[in-house]
């Protein structure tokens, strides 16, 4: 195992995020933050074969009293239902789970939305620990306790916060990540510098071969920086009354490209949750140039990075702008009737606009 890095996210619920290669096989840590006998495992059914039975028999030789329940959901975003919601609150029932029972979410984002959801309702709320195994849920979607479902007619619209009681990022598992998740991981690591770091951006163009290669150093390195910035701002905010908003750069567009398209599953060519957000992130950069906020300059710059990481920056043929801008309208950031945007001032210096232009808007959309 080589070097542990951790992060702590402050606040009413403060939590550990653990980073490091081999963690998965650390039973005595996992362990320690299940308080009762109840356990249900959450995964997917890419993730499951390789991490599941393993990760369930070091549990058991470390507390060999733990009731071990299992759920498994198809792998991708069309799985984060409200069926499945209902499914691993069933399994929870059928686990006779009490209070002190505890949620692992073993897989990516789609998992970790879903499980930590169920977690936040049974019985009003029980604990969960993130076990994230893509690179985007350990940069991002596992720190900071929102959880989720989404609606046919818009992301995340069902959820709750409720914060985790650990995350225990085992970078071994990004061996196995497929190369176009690793990459769509990559597009919220560069959201971290694009919203406020531009020596981050920096060191991230600097590192391209060695994090698109998925050189383990680099990648831990990437992902400690991101999880400190996303720590600070949760620490300060963290139920979104004011600046959290801005660790959703890019999302108001990547979500309606999202809804759009129709969620994707395996296999399909619709866009990944990372690829939409790329997207998103270059429409947020063109429309504060269009509104005189920001240069086309800082626009080229974050074009040619997200290029450079071989993330896409077009919105995929067939979507309208009207279509999209009705998705738009349905973001949780909105207030009554007026679209409100992360856009940004310069690379690295994002800023909450709260009633944007829709004509605007829709020329952008519009671009070729
Ligand atoms: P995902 O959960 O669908 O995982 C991506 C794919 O990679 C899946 O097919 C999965 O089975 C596979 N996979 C994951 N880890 C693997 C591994 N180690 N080896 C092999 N295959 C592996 O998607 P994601 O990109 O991890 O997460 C996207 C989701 O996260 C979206 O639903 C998005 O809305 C959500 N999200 C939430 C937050 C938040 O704050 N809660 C933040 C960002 C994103
Ligand atoms: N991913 C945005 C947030 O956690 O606030």
């Amino acid at each position: 195992m080589t070097a542990i890095r951790t992060v702590t996210v402050h606040g009413d619920s403060p939590y550990t995020i653990h980073i490091g290669h081999g963690l998965l096989e650390d039973g005595a840590l996992i362990a320690g933050h299940i308080r009762g006998r109840h356990v249900l495992i959450v995964s997917d059914d890419q993730v499951a074969p390789l991490y599941l039975p393993a990760l369930r028999q070091r549990l058991l030789q470390q507390r060999p009293e733990l009731l071990i329940g299992e759920q498994v959901i198809a792998a991708g975003e069309a799985s984060k239902t409200l069926d499945n919601f209902a499914r691993v609150i069933d399994a929870l029932a059928g686990l006779g789970a009490t209070r002190d029972a505890c949620v692992l979410a073993l897989g990516g984002g789609v998992v970790g939305d879903l499980a930590g959801f169920a977690a936040a309702c049974w019985m009003r709320g029980i604990d969960c620990v993130q076990l994230p195994t893509s690179l985007l849920a350990m940069v991002d979607s596992s720190v900071g306790g929102k959880t989720a479902v989404d609606l046919p007619q818009g992301k995340n619209l069902v959820g709750a916060f409720h914060p985790p009681r650990a995350v225990i990022a085992d970078t071994a598992t990004l061996a196995t990540l497929p190369p176009r998740e690793l990459r769509a991981g990559l597009a919220e690591v560069i959201k971290y510098a694009a919203l406020g770091d531009l020596r981050f951006g920096q060191w991230l163009a600097q590192e391209r071969p060695a994090l698109l290669a998925g050189d383990s150093e680099a990648l831990a390195l990437a992902i400690a920086a991101s999880c400190e910035h996303k720590a600070e701002i949760v620490a300060r905010d963290p139920l979104e009354k004011a600046e959290r908003a801005l660790l959703n750069l890019g999302h108001t567009f990547g979500h309606a490209i999202e809804t759009a398209q129709g969620y994707a599953a395996p296999g399909s060519d619709n866009l990944i949750h990372g690829e939409a957000v790329a997207i998103g992130m270059l429409l947020a950069a063109r429309l504060s140039a269009r509104l005189g906020m920001a240069t086309d300059r800082d626009a080229d710059a974050l074009e040619q990075l997200l290029r450079s990481f071989e993330l896409p920056t077009q919105i995929p043929a067939g979507l309208t702008a009207q279509t999209l801008l009705a998705h738009m309208r349905l973001d949780k950031k909105n207030t009554a009737g007026k679209l409100r945007l992360i856009l940004w001032t310069a690379f690295g210096q994002a800023c909450i606009v709260p009633d944007v232009d829709e004509q605007a808007v829709l020329a952008v959309l519009r671009q070729p």
